[in-house]
C-alpha cells in the first residue's frame, strides 16, 4: 500500500542542497514517483531553463505584466490562444501551449488565480497543484513556477503551501489500476520563483543563512503535511473490505511504531467493560470486530495543554436497518475520514513537535444489517449513563462519537476536545461539498480553530448550536433519541454530541462534504481528500502564532 511506502522509504533520503544563492531541497523520492527537487530561484522566469514555465494570472491576462512579457516573446500567440479558449484567468482555468520561444522555456502554461486579495494559502496550493498536473501530463522534467508576488512576511508560508500543492497535486490512488500503477512521475525538479522578486529575489542580495534555513524549514514542513494528508487519503480510498476496524488499528500501530508515539487499542470486551453501549451497538451487526484506537503524543517539555482529537471511524455505513439507497451508500467507505485524519495527523505532530499533549481517538466499526444488528426502538446505554432511543440506525456516527467523547472526558480529561466527522448530509446541503461546518459554544476555541483553518487554506464555516433545537432530541422512553427532524439536521447532530461533551471545551467539525470529492477539486483528487489534516497540524503545532503575524 502506498501509505506504507510514504512512511518507510519515501523520505528516508531527503537531502538539502545549497546552490550558489537559491535554496534547493532534494527529496529522494516522493510517493515513489521518482526524484523531486525543489529550488527557490530569484532569476527572471524567462531567463531560466525549464521544460515548462508556469505563469499565474489574476483575472484579466491582458493586465498581467508577466503574461504580457511571455506573450511578447511568443509574438502574441498567448493572447491569441487565450481568446480562442476563452481563458479569463479564473481560478482553476489552465491555458497550455508548447509553442517554442518563451525565453528559455520549452512550453508555457498559464494558470488562472482569480483576484487574489492578500495571502490565500488554499489558492496558492491549488495553483501549484494545477500546474504540476499539466507538467505530468506533458512529461516535463524541469518545471518553473512563477508564483504571485508576496509580502516578505508571508514568504515562508507561500513556499510551504506551494510545495504542498505540488506534492498533493501529484497524488494518485492507482494501486488497483494495472496500467496507471506502473506509470512513473516524469517531474524531477520544481523551481519556484515569486513574481517581481519580493520573495527569494527581493532578499537575494542580502540572503542570509537564517533566511535560507526558514525556507528549507518551510519545504520540510510541506513534506510532512503532504505526507500526512496523502496517508489519510490512502486510508479513505481503500475499499471498506480492506480498511476494516482492525486494519485501522493496524495503521495506527504503524504510525505509533514509526513516530515514537504510544498506542492503545481496545477490542469489544474492553469497550464493554467501559460501558460503551452506543459504540458497540453500531458495530454489532457486522462480522468485523470494532476497535477503539487511542494514540498519545507527549512533548518533551511540560505540555502547555492537553488536547483530544476524535475522528469518526465508521469504516462502512450502510445505514443499518434505516438502510441507505444504493446511490447514497456507494461512497460510504469514506465514513472513516475523521479517523483517518486524526491517525495521519499524529505522524506529522510527532515529526514537527507540538507544545501540547495530543490524544487521537477513533471508535472504529461497521454499520451493517444482520441478525445481530441494532434496531429502531432499541434503547442504548452510553458510557456516561445516558440512555438513547434509536429512531434512525443511520444516525450512527453521533453514537460512536458520543462514547468516544465520554472516553476522552473521563480517561483523558483534556483541556480541549475537537471531533471530526462525516456526520450529516444536511451539513453538505447547507454549505456545499467543499466546506466543513464548525460547531462549538466555546468562543476562544472556535476563533483559534478557524484561524488555523484559514492559515492552512481549508474552508470551514461556523454553524450555530441553538439550544431550542434540543427539543427535537427528546424521547418519551429514554433520556435522548438519536435524531431530530430533517431541517437543521447538522445542528441537532451537533447538539447530540454536545450532550456528551458537557462542560469540557469542545468543538465539532462536520466534514461530510469536503472529506471526499466526486471529481478533482483544487489540490485534491477525486475520492478521499485528507481534508482537515492540514488544519489539525496547524492548530496543534502553531496555534496562536499566526494570529500574531497576520
Ligand atoms: N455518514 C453519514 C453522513 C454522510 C452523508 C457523510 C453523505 C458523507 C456523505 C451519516 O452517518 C448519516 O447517515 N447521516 C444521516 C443522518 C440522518 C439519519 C439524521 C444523514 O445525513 O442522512
Ligand atoms: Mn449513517
Ligand atoms: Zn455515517
Amino acid at each position: 500500500m502506498r501509505a506504507r511506502r510514504i512512511l518507510s522509504i519515501a523520505w528516508g533520503d531527503c537531502q538539502l542542497v545549497y546552490k550558489s544563492s537559491p535554496v534547493s531541497y532534494k527529496f529522494g523520492t516522493f510517493l515513489g514517483f521518482g526524484i523531486m527537487e525543489f529550488q527557490i530561484v530569484g532569476d527572471s522566469p524567462l531567463a531560466t531553463e525549464a521544460d515548462l514555465l508556469v505563469v499565474c494570472t489574476y483575472g484579466e491576462p491582458a493586465k498581467d505584466s508577466l503574461f504580457q512579457q511571455v506573450d511578447q516573446s511568443l509574438g502574441g500567440y498567448l493572447t491569441e490562444r487565450a481568446q480562442a479558449e476563452e481563458f479569463a484567468g479564473r481560478p482553476g482555468q489552465v491555458l497550455f501551449t508548447d509553442r517554442q520561444g518563451a525565453g528559455k522555456a520549452r512550453s508555457v502554461c498559464v494558470v488562472g488565480a482569480g483576484d487574489m486579495n492578500g495571502f490565500d494559502a488554499g489558492r496558492i496550493r491549488d495553483l501549484t497543484a494545477s500546474a504540476i498536473r499539466v507538467a505530468r501530463r506533458i512529461g516535463a522534467k524541469r518545471v518553473l513556477m512563477a508564483l504571485p508576488s508576496i509580502s516578505a512576511r508571508h514568504v515562508d508560508r507561500a513556499v510551504q503551501v506551494a510545495v504542498e500543492g505540488v506534492l498533493l497535486g501529484s497524488y494518485r490512488f492507482s494501486k488497483y489500476r494495472a496500467e496507471e500503477a506502473k506509470r512513473s512521475d516524469p517531474v524531477e525538479s520544481v523551481l519556484l520563483t515569486f513574481e517581481r522578486g519580493k520573495a527569494g529575489g527581493g532578499k537575494r542580495g542580502k540572503q542570509t543563512a537564517g533566511h535560507n534555513r526558514e525556507l528549507k524549514a518551510a519545504i520540510e514542513r510541506a513534506r510532512v503535511v503532504a505526507e500526512a494528508v496523502c496517508h489519510a487519503r490512502d486510508l479513505i480510498n481503500e475499499p471498506a473490505a480492506v480498511m476494516t476496524p482492525s486494519r485501522m488499528a493496524e495503521e495506527a500501530r504503524q504510525v505509533a511504531r514509526r513516530n515514537g508515539v504510544t498506542v492503545k487499542v481496545l477490542g469489544p470486551k474492553e469497550c464493554e467493560k467501559l460501558g460503551m453501549g452506543m459504540f458497540l451497538a453500531v458495530g454489532q451487526g457486522s462480522d468485523e470486530e470494532p476497535r477503539f484506537i487511542h494514540l498519545t503524543y507527549t512533548p518533551k517539555k511540560k505540555p502547555k495543554r492537553r488536547i483530544a482529537i476524535i475522528g469518526k471511524g465508521v469504516t462502512f455505513d450502510s445505514g443499518g436497518y434505516s438502510l441507505k439507497p444504493t446511490q447514497a451508500m456507494e461512497d460510504m467507505k469514506i465514513d472513516m475520514s475523521g479517523a483517518a485524519a486524526v491517525i495521519a495527523t499524529m505522524s506529522a505532530i510527532a515529526q514537527l513537535g507540538s507544545p501540547f499533549e495530543v490524544h487521537a481517538l477513533a471508535a472504529c466499526c461497521e454499520n451493517l444489517v444482520s441478525g445481530h444488528a441494532y434496531k429502531l426502538g432499541d434503547v442504548l446505554r452510553s458510557m456516561d449513563g445516558t440512555t438513547v432511543e434509536i429512531n434512525n440506525t443511520d444516525a450512527e456516527g453521533r453514537l460512536t462519537l458520543g462514547d468516544a467523547i465520554t472516553y476522552a472526558r473521563q480517561k483523558i480529561e483534556p483541556d480541549q476536545m475537537i471531533d471530526l466527522a462525516t456526520l450529516t448530509g444536511a451539513c453538505t446541503i447547507a454549505l456545499g461539498p467543499h466546506v466543513a461546518g464548525v460547531m462549538s459554544d466555546d468562543e476562544e476555541l472556535t476563533e483559534s480553530w478557524l484561524a488555523s483553518a484559514r492559515a492552512a487554506g481549508e474552508d470551514m464555516w461556523r454553524l450555530p448550536l441553538y439550544a431550542r433545537l434540543r427539543e427535537q432530541l427528546k424521547s418519551p422512553v429514554a433520556d435522548l433519541r438519536n435524531t431530530g427532524e430533517r431541517f437543521g439536521g447538522a445542528l441537532t447532530a451537533g447538539l447530540f454530541l454536545k450532550h456528551f461533551a458537557r462542560d469540557t471545551p469542545w468543538l465539532h467539525v462536520d466534514i461530510a462534504g469536503p472529506a471526499s470529492n466526486a471529481r478533482e477539486y483544487g489540490a485534491a483528487p477525486r475520492g478521499g481528500t485528507g481534508f482537515s489534516v492540514a488544519t489539525l497540524i496547524e492548530f496543534l503545532t502553531r496555534e496562536g502564532l499566526d494570529r500574531k503575524r497576520d
